[in-house]
């Protein structure tokens, strides 16, 4: 499948994505990587390795709308058909959304539905939560909502700061990604509609 990533600063998952999908097997096949902040490290990154990126810097957009409108071009220039976000912080309209339903995914470093939002590993560890972890899942409407594809833990240590935990949380994002993305690109995730017969069936 024709994968584009979605940026806005590191990268690190980005390019655990690029590494993955230079397997022979590997389903997807990263065409574009997209930032919307044009001094994201990331994007210095993958032009290094001869990658195609694009910038698309959303203070140069009069709405949320022009500027995804910008996106939407770009991703239907290049025929992408699947969408990962890695750290990109903007948020997206819901009609953005909803033409990639089922086909855009995110990955957020905590165990969903807990701690959405920003700051996750501070509020893990003023919580007092003993495992957390990480989540990739498709995009809905509201943030960080959506069906689950992948999950893992890891425990929350005495003395763990935000930065401990986040580096402990991030050695796990960068298996657990590839791994949902592989699964999504296979078409081995079940989407809604399926998972209605399955549970007619269990039930
Ligand atoms: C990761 O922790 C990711 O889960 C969150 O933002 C961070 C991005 O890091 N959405 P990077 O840019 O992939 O290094």
């Amino acid at each position: 499948k024709r994968t584009a990533i979605l940026i806005s600063g590191r990268g690190s998952n980005m390019q655990s994505l690029v590494e993955a999908s230079r397997a022979a097997d590997y389903p997807a096949e990263i065409v574009l990587v997209a930032s919307n902040r044009p001094e994201a490290p990331g994007i210095a990154w993958a032009k290094a390795q001869g990658l195609r990126t694009a910038i698309i810097d959303h203070k140069h957009y009069p709405s949320r709308a022009v500027f995804e409108g910008a996106l939407q071009a770009i991703l239907d220039e290049q025929r992408v058909e699947l969408v990962a976000l890695a750290g990109f912080m903007r948020l997206m309209t819901p009609a953005f959304v909803e033409h990639w339903r089922d086909r855009m995914i995110n990955i957020h470093p905590s165990l969903l539905p807990s701690f959405k939002g920003l700051h996750t590993h501070e509020r893990a560890i003023e919580a007092g939560v003993k495992i957390t972890g990480c989540t990739v899942h498709f995009v809905r409407p509201e943030m960080d909502e959506g069906p689950i594809i992948a999950q893992a833990a890891v425990p929350v240590l005495p003395g763990d700061s935000p930065e401990t935990l986040a580096a402990r949380v991030l050695a796990i994002e960068h298996r657990v990604y590839p791994a949902a993305l592989r699964l999504v690109a296979a078409g081995q995730v079940p989407n809604d509609q399926e998972k209605v017969t399955i549970n007619q069936h269990s039930g």
